[in-house]
């Protein structure tokens, strides 16, 4: 008889397999997706709206500001696939700007939530076809064939691309293209390189909603995998990485100590650190670079007065 395994279980049985295997390396690093439970996604909303997390109001002033533009760049009766798209929020001021989108497709790992950000789509759209897909967009997958091909626009907003490494950013790009078919766009939102404290400051805020977020990880393990984490004994740290271009957060161990997680031990050294995440910056001639290498043609970046961040528009053709 086949056997069905529930996802909650698969989930359950991937975070305890990388916990073990991050936290066994010599440079201990766990994936930046296990940040993202409730408790995370609740505390990364938080980050959203911080005086130093500049990202999110940059990005959404830069879709405001531009958005006659934008609408022209993406054409009329647009099939709209956004990738991870969570809440959804700059969605709509996207939605609000495009002339007459034909068919809106969320695609997000989290099915329960996408099912609330499709219900709060269609009430503020009420025209609008709403197809949402759940699906893991850092793997492969199909886009189902009843979504019109063209005109087909991907949009990935966030600078969540900066959370991919390269190899990774160059398999989502090709992919991207695959599901948006050779008279294909997009659209992503880019955070930008500029001075190092900044961005350090971005993932180190005073009112340590950040340092919350990555603790937060260590409580998880905890609460999922029967860890032994003492909060207090770790401490949260943003750095910048100058030969990756990026801004990583560790969890720096206070002192020399062991812990367990489901029954396997692994000793830390005092200042011996767990990396929890990178976020990539690139410069605007960095990111056209890597895109040209997925397949792209960069056709435009509207920016901020500041070109703090940049919305790249590309075609596939
Ligand atoms: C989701 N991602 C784009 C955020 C970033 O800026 O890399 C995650 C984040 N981590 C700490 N603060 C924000």
């Amino acid at each position: 008889m086949l056997q069905t395994v529930d996802p909650r279980t698969r989930q359950a049985e991937a975070f305890r397999m990388d916990v073990w295997a991050g936290l066994a390396r010599r440079r201990k690093a766990l994936p930046s997706r296990w940040l993202y439970d409730d408790r995370g996604c609740e505390l990364f909303e938080a980050i959203t709206r911080l005086e130093e997390y500049y990202p999110t109001r940059t990005e959404t002033a830069i879709l405001q500001m531009h958005g006659a533009e934008i609408a022209a760049f993406c054409g009329e009766d647009a099939v709209l696939l956004e990738y991870g798209a969570g809440a959804a929020l700059k969605t709509e001021i996207l939605l609000d700007a495009l002339d007459a989108p034909r068919l809106y497709v969320p695609i997000d790992i989290a099915g329960n939530f996408l099912k609330q950000t499709a219900a709060r789509i269609r009430q503020r759209f009420q025209r609008l076809q709403i197809r949402p897909l759940a699906a893991d967009f850092t793997a492969d997958f199909e886009i189902p064939s009843g979504v019109p091909l063209t005109p087909r626009v991907a949009f990935f907003p966030g600078s969540t691309i900066g959370n991919l490494n390269e190899a990774e950013t160059l398999a989502f790009l090709s992919r991207m293209r695959a599901h948006v078919g050779p008279q294909g766009k997009a659209m992503i939102g880019v955070d930008l390189k500029k001075d190092i404290p900044t961005l350090v400051a971005a993932y180190d805020d005073k009112k340590r909603v950040t340092a919350a977020f990555n603790l937060n990880l260590l409580a998880r393990v905890n609460r999922e995998l029967r860890g032994t984490f003492m909060l207090d004994q770790y401490a949260h740290e943003a750095r910048w990485n100058d030969a990756e271009s990026a801004v990583e957060m560790h969890l720096v161990s206070l002192q020399c100590q062991r812990v367990t997680v489901d029954g396997r031990s692994f000793a830390f050294a005092a200042g011996e650190t767990i990396h929890t995440e990178s976020s990539r910056k690139y410069s605007p001639d960095g990111f056209s670079g890597l895109a040209q290498h997925g397949g792209w043609r960069i056709r435009a970046m509207w920016t901020d007065p500041q070109r703090r961040f940049g919305v790249f528009g590309m075609c596939a053709a």
